[in-house]
């Protein structure tokens, strides 16, 4: 394809939510609010995990790695979402738009292994606990970390390498607040019936079937310790419920995206600012809410901070 000849399109000008004064003032103070939330959460879980050493444990270091992930994605997003919302033309560049999309492919693409290897780490936990230490070792957490990276890249990458040779002549206006492929493979001036098809096969089926492998691995846990202990389901539930939560939050809006053929409604553009902005604040609430171990911990973290702003 020699399509770079062809793009005219150097800027692609986002629609953004709503054209009311009101209600952009009113996603303005939710969205900033969310976002500064959000950054602060995440943050704190990173810093309580590396700063306290009996946090040191496969479960709190993929949960921190999963915090990092939700700041970055949050950052791909909402900083210039919330800056357009008071802007009459929401322009971005063609290479601003292509970043977009590489980060959040690979931040979704990191994330989708993390929670998997956060369930492999409870299924080892609760059902194989005498042999906990020896599979879930050192070596096994750093190969969770370096394989989700991994997949993210070449999960982003495979998509991208497809994208940006399209030839965009025409319409450059994406009804969306971000730069995503479903959108943005419609504006291309050419036939894209393939590359929707690739795009739903890597995006869609990989969400799907991750999604799928996750809900049957939590349901194998519960049966599991439902057989052998009466006592320990109910603690079990309680942080399965958790994990689970996070799975339908974060896979939700994702299939929902990539399994439809013509993305266009409001249910589409909610679901989306629902993912970038308020997914990756409830991730650090969800998790800590019911773990009395971390809201000790990232209390005295807190407190540690605020003495050493003192001291300073
Ligand atoms: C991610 O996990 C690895 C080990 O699995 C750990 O060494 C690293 O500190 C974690 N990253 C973050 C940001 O917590």
């Amino acid at each position: 394809m020699d399509g770079v000849n062809h793009s005219v399109v150097a800027e692609f000008v986002f629609l953004g939510l709503t054209n009311s004064w009101d209600i952009q003032i009113l996603l303005f103070v939710f969205s900033s609010t969310f976002y500064v939330a959000s950054m602060m959460g995440n943050s704190l879980i990173v810093l309580t995990v590396a700063s306290e050493p009996h946090l040191h444990s496969p479960m709190y270091f993929l949960l921190a790695n999963l915090s990092f992930i939700d700041l970055s994605f949050s950052s791909v997003i909402s900083p210039k979402m919330i800056y357009d919302l008071f802007r009459r033309r929401k322009v971005i560049s063609f290479r601003g738009c292509i970043t977009q999309i590489f980060f959040i492919h690979v931040t979704g693409g990191v994330e989708m292994v993390l929670l998997m290897a956060m369930a492999f780490d409870r299924y080892v936990a609760i059902c194989k606990p005498l042999h906990y230490l020896s599979i879930m070792s050192p070596r096994m957490c750093i190969f969770f970390s370096v394989a989700a990276w991994v997949v993210g890249l070449m999960h982003s990458v495979v998509q991208l390498a497809f994208v940006v040779n399209l030839p965009f002549c025409g319409p450059n206006e994406l009804d969306s607040f971000y730069c995503d492929l479903p959108r943005l493979i419609k504006l291309a001036c050419t036939d894209t019936y393939r590359l929707k098809f690739m795009i739903t096969g890597n995006s869609g089926f990989f969400s799907v079937l991750s999604f799928f492998i996750l809900i049957i691995s939590y349901i194998v846990i519960i049966f599991t310790v439902q057989k052998h202990s009466s006592g320990g389901l109910s603690k079990a539930l309680s942080t399965l419920s958790a994990h689970i939560t996070v799975v339908i939050l974060f896979f939700g809006p994702l299939i929902f995206f990539y399994t439809q053929p013509s993305p266009s409604t409001h249910l589409d553009k909610f679901l989306a600012f629902f993912d970038g902005i308020l997914t990756p604040f409830l991730n650090p609430i969800i998790y800590t809410l019911r773990n009395q171990e971390m809201k000790v911990a990232m209390r005295r973290a807190c407190r540690q901070l605020v003495s050493y702003r003192k001291i300073s």
